[in-house]
């Protein structure tokens, strides 16, 4: 059997194709066409070391959609996936941190903003530790790189090992986690703050209206924005939260990108839970390499107990951001809050909740996807960036979760929904959650790439080494 008729079987006998009509014979794509898409998508994004979001809104490396393209990718050419998360690292700042996009010189200044006579990485970057040789911004965003490296390494090990893959970015990976524990635990509660709204990724959430409205926005005439050249405007954030990015990025580039002094410090849910994974990869790298990983795994169950007690919220079954700057808890329900659900560690009651708040009134969309913003929310906008829309990289990590707790029912519709809806809306960036009309950009990186991953089905268990709990 071919690859192309394995990965149909595959996928059919999972029950995990579309729907057959009652009626007629099948006319929905094959899962085998959903692959030759997707890969199209990730070749199209490839720029020879990494790839791009998006060729037009998104024209450079960001870093964790690098790491959910290379979850993808690996499936395609694990040397590729290797590469993209190297590319990246090969980025970082002596300090520890990756950041959040790295410039290809190659693309005009004028094709997305913030660009690098923005950021000026290589100046007001240097007691930072930036790099000289590439320009890059000074933020960051959420730590999905060591279980990206992980999973990629598992795809194909032999040339990983070959390669020296993980011990090359082991090293980096571990002063990452370093400079996220030790320079961003603000709260002093043992978790990680995010400085802007982009580190967190999620931009434009109602999460952020709070601690935004006490930030001055730069004056709309002090710079120009070059995503509504390619994306529509009711799908993208105001100018009046654009004005409040720029300072805060102004703010912390005027200062060194030294932290602890900014306008703006939130822990989120999302972030800790993905750098929680993420150490628990890193003991599973550090084991392959040879060390113990013990004291990560510890790391990562104390983690784990301070995301619950500081930022779960029993009443809304669900976690919620903290506000450092602010009154404590911000009381919306995104789907920050319910990616937590990745931690296997977590607790039974807690995860219980959070697979009853999925699928309550809340968060259950026509689509079966998860919407990013609570559907009854005061602030709910079903088609504008975080507030409202579903995301593919959040169902993916929500799917992860389901399975992770053995509700394999949910995780195969969300599967389900996820690969109906990336097919149909052209691997978009985002959809609406009850619709599935495509917004913002099409033939999105991250999309495609973990439309490869669900249709490869790999058994999460299997490849994370969880099978005894965390200590894999
Ligand atoms: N996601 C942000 C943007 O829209 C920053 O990375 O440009």
């Amino acid at each position: 059997m071919d690859r192309t008729a394995q990965l149909t079987a595959r996928v059919t006998e999972r029950g995990i194709a579309y729907d057959p009509p009652s009626s007629s014979p099948p006319p929905a794509p094959s899962a085998a066409s959903l692959h030759v898409r997707a890969a199209r998508v990730l070749a199209a994004n490839w720029t020879g070391g990494s790839t791009v979001p998006s060729r037009s809104l998104y024209p450079h490396q960001w870093s964790w959609d690098s790491a959910f393209i290379a979850i993808g990718l690996r499936h395609l050419s694990p040397l590729r996936a290797q590469t993209e998360l190297e590319t990246l690292l090969a980025a970082q700042w002596a300090d520890g941190r990756v950041p959040h996009i790295v410039f290809s010189p190659s693309v005009p200044l004028d094709a997305y903003f913030p660009s690098p006579d923005f950021w000026r990485s290589s100046t007001a970057g240097r007691p930072a530790g930036a790099p000289r040789t590439v320009q890059t911004s000074g933020i960051v965003q959420p730590p999905v790189h060591a279980l990206a490296a992980w999973l990629v390494h598992r795809a194909d090990p032999v040339l990983s090992r070959a390669r020296g893959f993980l011990a090359r970015v082991y090293p980096r990976l571990a002063s990452w986690h370093r400079y996220l524990l030790h320079r961003r635990d603000l709260g002093g509660g043992g978790l990680v703050s995010v400085v802007h709204p982009w580190e967190q990724g999620m931009d434009n959430s109602p999460c952020w209206d709070g601690p935004l409205a006490r930030v001055t926005p730069a004056p709309a005439r002090s710079f120009r924005r070059a995503d509504l050249d390619h994306g529509a405007a009711g799908d993208r954030p105001t100018d009046l939260d654009y004005g409040r990015y720029v300072r805060l990025a102004a703010d912390y580039r005027d200062g060194g990108y030294a932290d602890g002094e900014g306008e703006f410090a939130v822990e989120d849910p999302s972030f800790n839970a993905l750098l929680i994974a993420s150490e628990h990869a890193l003991a599973r790298i550090a084991a392959e390499l040879g060390a113990p990983g013990t004291a990560r795994h510890a790391r990562a169950e104390r983690l784990t107990a301070a995301l619950v007690e500081r930022l779960w919220d029993d009443a809304s079954g669900m976690f919620l951001c903290r506000d450092l700057r602010g009154d404590g808890p911000i009381r919306e329900r995104s789907v920050s809050g319910l990616v937590p659900l990745l931690l296997p560690g977590l607790p039974r009651e807690v995860a219980g909740a959070l697979v009853g708040t999925l699928r309550g009134p809340h968060f259950a969309a026509r689509t079966g996807l998860v919407p990013s913003y609570d559907l009854r929310g005061p602030a709910f906008e079903a088609n504008r960036y975080w507030r409202g829309p579903a995301w593919f990289n959040t169902a993916w990590l929500v799917e992860r979760g389901l399975r992770a707790h053995g509700e394999s029912g949910a995780a195969d519709s969300l599967r389900g929904a996820f690969l109906r809806t990336a097919g149909e809306s052209g691997f978009a960036e985002y959809v609406d959650p009850d619709t599935g009309e495509a917004c913002g950009a099409p033939g999105f990186g991250w999309t495609a790439a973990l439309t490869l991953d669900l249709l490869h089905g790999a058994d999460v268990a299997r490849e994370t080494g969880e099978e005894g709990g965390n200590r894999g």
